[in-house]
């Protein structure tokens, strides 16, 4: 602004001042040159800029127009009340025209932004779901002679005695198994198809029923849990059990990150314009930018004994609810929201949700 609006403006005047009455053709090109600035104003400062670069214009000419004595502008007196309407007057157009230009460009931009988001979504949630399907039948073909295992494991196991040489042995055997059934399990539930059984619930009973499950553990492992829910109910369609999972599987990941040092876990349920948010925030430390993106992700786990689909089961359940769960750094610390589109209470079961 300085440069090309406020220094022009500036120099402009003290030629028109500095030159004299007889060079009638200068003050008119010198008249005319205060548009430039006036325009550049709108474009660098918008409507605000234009109006005050004109008023200051303005200002700046009427002594120079009608008071001076010997410097004063020569033209007619008509000829300068229009110039000073007109300083104005363009100000007002072009910076009404430079608002409205930057204000689309926002909108575009924000549009723009929203379709990225979505297009990161939609490649997330088609990897999730071809994935999916090879899980569900790999999962399959493994959990019929685990079956078969855990059977027979259970026929033989009274067999060893207790004292046998055999028996730590035995109970490793017993033991991996029983881990193996569990990732079965949680493969299985990765690959289970969409949302079965929708209905009309308030988000907060989520909320509330994620803070009993975790009630015992927590006190256990000394982790305050917080629970904040507004006043009014927080209507969304959705699969009670599978939306419950999805808080666990965050919660779960929480706790693991702030084991051993206390620590709080604070669950919050609130309306955040056409979506309905179920936010679970911990203050264990930050995770860092590049990972963030990729958490979702199967397979993507920072811990020795996980599997890394808990954040993949939970993306794919949010997705089949039509809603999205994102991460981010902040809030007490990592804060994992869960976005759902907010119904009216009285809408029927049915629409929305994606299978
Ligand atoms: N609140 C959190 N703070 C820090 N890191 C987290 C948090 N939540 C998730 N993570 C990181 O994201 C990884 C992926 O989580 P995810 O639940 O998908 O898999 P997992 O917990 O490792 O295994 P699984 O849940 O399948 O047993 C975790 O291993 C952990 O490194
Ligand atoms: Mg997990």
């Amino acid at each position: 602004m300085l440069a090309f609006v406020w220094l022009p403006i500036a120099a402009i005047s003290a030629l028109h001042y500095g030159t004299g009455m007889e060079h009638a053709w200068v003050h008119d090109i010198l008249r005319r040159s205060y548009y430039l600035p006036i325009v550049i104003a709108a474009f660098l400062g918008g409507l605000r800029g234009a109006a005050l670069a004109a008023l200051i214009t303005s200002a700046l000419y009427v002594p120079h127009a009608f008071l001076g004595h010997h410097h004063h502008d020569p033209a007619g007196t008509l000829e300068k009340v229009l110039e000073i309407v007109l300083y104005n007057g363009v100000g007002a157009a072009a910076g009404t025209l430079a608002e409205l230009e930057r204000r689309r460009r926002r909108e575009l931009q924000r549009a723009l932004d929203e379709q990225q988001a979505l297009i990161g979504q939609l490649v997330r949630a088609g990897r999730l779901s071809a994935l999916g399907q090879v899980v569900a039948g790999i999962t399959h073909e493994i959990k019929n002679p685990l079956h078969a295992l855990a059977g027979t494991a259970e026929i033989v196991d009274p067999l060893i005695p207790a004292e046998a040489e055999e028996r730590a042995m035995w109970e490793i055997h017993v033991r991996e198994l029983r881990r193996l059934e569990r990732i079965a399990e949680r493969f299985l539930s990765f690959a289970r198809p969409g949302p079965s059984e929708l209905a009309l619930l308030d988000l907060r009973e989520v909320a509330t029923r994620l803070g009993e499950l975790i009630d015992a553990e927590a006190r256990g492992k000394g982790i305050k849990v917080e629970l904040e829910l507004g006043e009014r109910p927080l209507w969304v369609l959705g699969d009670r059990d599978q939306l419950a999972s999805v808080a666990l599987n965050v919660a779960v990941n929480a706790f693991e990150a702030i084991a051993g040092r206390g620590g709080v876990l604070r669950i919050s349920a609130a309306a955040d314009g056409p979506s309905a948010c179920l936010r679970l925030e911990n203050d264990g430390p930050a995770i860092p930018e590049a990972e963030l993106a990729r958490l979702f992700d199967p397979f993507v786990s920072g811990r020795a004994q996980g599997t890394g689909l808990g954040l993949a089961i939970a993306s794919r359940i949010a997705d089949q609810h039509g809603g999205t769960i994102e991460a981010a750094n902040g809030g007490l610390g990592v804060a994992f929201t869960l976005r759902l589109p907010l119904r009216e209470a009285g809408s029927k079961a049915g629409g929305g949700a994606r299978g």
